[in-house]
């Protein structure tokens, strides 16, 4: 499996034919599906997400070899803790297993591993995995690899709110000079650009309290097929499409 996570740009020769001057800068994937593709397989939950976590490497290569910067993906939601303990120690434990298997091939490639959400409540082995996989790549200057754990849009939003609102009391900051931009700031994507284009594939056509802020002026891709199943042709296609796209951000 390893000999295929390679890099190269000349590997590129797919059906669906890109432009390759406007590749979006930041792509942002609600990764769907999993708890479906398990079952029309009578197969358990967890097998559907560890057949989801296999599929991100073949992303984060396409993704790099077409020149993505920021790669935003939704592991746990603030609201995942709601699903059964077994289930959400499967997802923690992916979360380890992802790192251990894929940190020398991320990190030799020049990947930067981020995480955006509160990893704080993560347990120790799940947050400690992720700390240090972001330390060792923080110089990487290739692909930032977001993992959206324990994130949530408007749990995001609060705590900006909050530090704003300590800022101002301890006068840093002045009210009439909090703007789009300081918001922005103090967002877990600080320093990033919005992402440019919202992938959800199994159907759902909501946003799950997913960068709430950020996708004011995303494009949205909606398509049935389930995360584990979804490849890098479905990703050139929506490439493809948001390429189509009229993007007037409020202007004619
Ligand atoms: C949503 O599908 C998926 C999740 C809540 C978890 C996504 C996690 C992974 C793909 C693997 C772990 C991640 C890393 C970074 C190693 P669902 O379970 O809600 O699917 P359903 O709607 O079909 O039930």
């Amino acid at each position: 499996m390893l000999d295929i996570f390679k890099f190269k740009k000349d590997t590129i020769k797919e059906k669906i034919q890109l432009d390759m001057e406007r590749i979006p800068a930041h792509i942002a994937i609600i990764m769907d599906g999993n708890g479906r593709w398990a079952k029309q397989r009578k197969l358990p939950r967890t097998m559907g997400h560890r057949a989801g976590m296999k599929n991100i490497k073949m992303m984060v290569e396409e993704s790099s070899n077409l020149g993505v910067k920021y790669l935003t993906l939704y592991a746990f939601s603030t609201e995942n803790w709601k699903r059964t303990k077994e289930e959400v120690g499967a997802l923690m434990d992916l979360v380890v297993e992802f790192i251990n298997k894929e940190f020398e091939e991320l990190h030799r490639n020049n990947v930067k591993l981020n995480s955006i959400g509160d990893i704080s409540k993560l347990p120790e082995k799940s947050k400690a995995a992720v700390e240090d996989a972001m330390y060792k790549t923080r110089n990487n200057t290739g692909l930032t690899l977001n993992i959206a754990l324990n994130y949530g849009g408007r749990d995001e939003i609060v705590k900006g709110v909050k530090e704003i609102a300590k800022e101002v009391l301890e006068g840093k900051l002045q009210i009439d000079n909090i703007d789009d931009k300081i918001i922005s700031d103090h967002l877990y994507t600080s320093g990033m650009p919005d992402p440019d284009i919202i992938i959800r594939p199994s159907g759902e056509l909501r946003l799950s309290n997913y960068l709430l802020w950020q996708s004011a002026y995303s494009e949205f891709w909606f398509s049935n097929i389930n995360w584990p199943d979804f490849t890098k042709e479905d990703l050139r296609r929506a490439i493809s499409d948001f390429q189509k796209r009229d993007r007037r951000f409020g202007g004619v």
